[in-house]
């Protein structure tokens, strides 16, 4: 069954068509991935799905109910979290603090809040940072902080917008036992992700977007070697060029 299914969605800024007639279906239980080159509509997407941006045209169904008109904090309480690509923690409360944010989701009162945000410290790995102050964390410790604030609204569907940027090669792989740690929860993952160590290793199903449109989808290798993305990356005529110079090493 498809948790999250955007059929056809445009956005348009003015003259700019950000996302053009993009179509993607997330398989609950999945760890589904969205790449593409800077500027490709991947970070407008995510918003058009969970609700901080209206769409241009096109629809928006998840768990089988379309959403596409629904405000941001209703997409939440059905299940939609989502991480922002530049992450801006409370830097005056403490981790604990930060986390508990999330938790006031389905938590009314502050103890339960709190506890909800231990719970789930513990999950990404900050626990012993709980009491710290949010602006003490590293790059790494701030991305932590940031999915779990997201994780902590309990959701169904969790939206992560390049949580791996800027963390460095060991910090990538001490958390990808977190990420699939989550799905294995029951947790549903939708990722944007540059880090293709990454993608290669979690994503069951890649989603590749240039210039606002669906360029192409499939499973991580096959996408990966796919002429089209290549070039998309790379720029035109270079899968071309890269057979070349492949043929003249052999
Ligand atoms: N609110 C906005 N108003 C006008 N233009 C916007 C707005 N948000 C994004 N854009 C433009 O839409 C295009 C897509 O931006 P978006 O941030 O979705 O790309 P992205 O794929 O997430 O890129 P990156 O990999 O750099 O994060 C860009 O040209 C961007 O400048
Ligand atoms: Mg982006």
């Amino acid at each position: 069954m498809s948790l999250l299914q955007v059929d056809g969605i445009s956005k348009r800024f003015g003259g700019l068509l950000a996302v053009d007639n993009a179509s993607l279906s997330v398989p609950q239980g999945s760890i589904t991935g969205l790449i593409g080159p800077n500027g490709a509509g991947k970070t407008t997407l995510f918003a058009l799905a969970s609700g901080f941006l209206p769409p241009t045209s096109g629809r928006v169904t998840f768990a089988d109910e379309d959403v596409t008109q629904e405000e941001p904090h209703l997409r939440a309480r059905r299940g939609i979290a989502r991480t922002f690509q530049i992450v801006q923690p409370f830097q005056g409360l403490t981790v604990r603090e930060n986390i508990a944010v999330g938790a006031y989701l389905r938590n009314k009162s502050r103890d339960a809040a709190l506890a909800k945000a231990e719970t789930v410290a513990q999950t990404v790995g900050l626990a012993p940072l709980l009491d710290r102050p949010a602006a003490a964390l590293t790059v790494a410790g701030r991305k932590r902080l940031e999915l779990a604030r997201a994780l902590a609204t309990e959701p169904r569907l969790l939206l992560l917008d390049e949580v791996l940027a800027g963390l460095n090669p060991s910090e990538v792989r001490d958390i990808l036992p977190v990420l699939q740690q989550i799905r294995r929860s029951g947790v549903t993952i939708l990722m944007i992700e540059h880090v293709m160590q990454a993608v290669m290793n979690l994503c069951d199903h890649v989603y590749v977007l240039a210039q606002g449109r669906m360029i192409a989808e499939g499973a991580p290798r096959v996408v990966c070697n796919d002429p089209a993305v290549i070039e998309a990356y790379l720029g035109h005529g270079a899968a071309a060029r890269i057979r070349a110079e492949g043929g003249e090493h052999a």
